[in-house]
């Protein structure tokens, strides 16, 4: 076989892959990737950079499945950064983080302490979508964690709020409970960390909203920010 012929079956077979990889977590029909342009992103060019540079990244085998590297959004110079674990489904067709239902509840939790998203900068500790969501796995995080510190060193948040298990327990290297760590402060690197549930627990534990709106003051209370009136129900 010839270099085009077998650089053909290449492709052939990586869209074969893709294809399967739909049916089998029940899409049957085909997205065409085309950026949502709703939360625009205003890079500093440091930002850009750093994105440009892992645009074909294949660091780890989630570039194989993946449809769109899933960088971040929001204030290059927030003071306030939230990380959380890794794109979900509505992530990876959009390329933008928290755009899903789990998203729709962080954007009105940053409208509850009288922000938008794009006074806070959203990012996560993968940048790509680990197939059927599954966990992220050990190598995936060392091979993408680099990125996330790189951005964080670029931002320089005032305040990083964790959100969720795997996200706190990763940056803190720590395996005690998202309980036992969320609403206190620690440090990351010199930054103040707090960590807190994530949206899409909340989701399914909604009597915990009242948690993550004491952790959410703690952080308005740190950044010297106007406490609005309390959120009504998300
Ligand atoms: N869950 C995450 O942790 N990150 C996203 O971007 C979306 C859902």
């Amino acid at each position: 076989m010839n270099t085009i012929s077998k650089d053909l079956k290449d492709v052939i077979d990586s869209v074969k892959a893709y294809i399967e990889l739909d049916r089998a977590s029940g899409i049957n029909e085909f997205f065409v990737n085309k950026p949502n342009t709703q939360y625009a992103i205003h890079n500093t060019n440091d930002l850009d950079v750093l994105k440009k540079e892992i645009s074909s990244c294949k660091r780890c085998p989630l570039y194989k499945t993946r449809r769109n590297i899933v960088f971040g959004a929001g204030n290059p110079k927030a003071e306030l950064m939230f990380v959380g674990e890794a794109p979900g489904a509505d992530e990876d067709l959009q390329g933008l983080p928290f755009v899903g239902r789990a998203g729709q509840l962080l954007t009105k939790i940053i409208g509850a302490m009288g922000l938008t998203r794009s006074d806070v900068y959203i990012a996560n500790i993968l940048k790509c979508r680990p197939p059927n969501n599954r966990p992220p796995l050990p190598a995936e995080i060392a091979e993408c964690e680099g990125i996330l510190k790189r951005q964080i060193d670029i931002i320089k948040p005032k305040v990083i709020c964790t959100l969720g298990k795997f996200a706190s327990q990763t940056l803190l290297r720590t395996e005690t409970t998202i309980s036992a760590l969320r609403g206190n402060f620690r440090e990351y690197n010199g930054i103040k960390l707090i960590p807190t549930f994530h949206p899409a627990y909340l989701l399914r534990n909604p009597n915990d909203k009242k948690l993550v709106w004491q952790d959410m003051k703690k952080i308005m209370k740190e950044l010297k920010l106007k406490c609005p009136s309390s959120p009504k129900s998300q």
